[in-house]
């Protein structure tokens, strides 16, 4: 099921330190988000990623729904060194709002 991208949007407050997204979003402390939707995992060409999470990547790992809704809700339960220091979206509904947002900004 679909969140809603306006709720997303604010549900995205909690990212917004360490990851950009729209237009001219650049890295920071996390790697900005646009397209991030069908991109491997740890593949964003110049921003420096955790060995777990590039070594995840290179077995295969790629973002979509389902990974995504994984990884936001306890990043260490899927990639369990990763560097992303956020302890995770406890609620489904935030998830799918989020999600729905970020889907915004990947390609069709
Ligand atoms: C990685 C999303 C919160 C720092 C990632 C990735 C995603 C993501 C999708 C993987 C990127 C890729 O493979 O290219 C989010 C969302 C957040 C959030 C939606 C809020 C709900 C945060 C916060 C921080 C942070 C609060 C900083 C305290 C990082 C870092 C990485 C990362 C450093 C790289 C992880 C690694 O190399 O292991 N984030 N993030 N993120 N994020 Fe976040």
């Amino acid at each position: 099921e679909f969140g809603d991208p306006e709720q997303g949007k604010a549900v995205f407050g909690q990212c917004s330190f360490c990851h950009k997204i729209g237009q001219g979003a650049q890295d920071g402390i996390g790697p900005h988000l646009n397209g991030i939707f069908g991109r491997r995992a740890g593949a964003h060409e110049g921003f420096k990623y955790s060995e777990d999470m590039s070594m995840m990547g290179a077995d295969g790992l790629t973002w979509n729904l389902e990974t995504l809704n994984a990884y936001l809700e306890n990043p260490k339960a899927l990639v369990s060194r990763t560097r992303m220091n956020f302890a995770g979206l406890e609620e489904e509904q935030d998830r799918a709002d989020i999600l729905a947002y970020l889907r915004q900004f990947s390609a069709s």
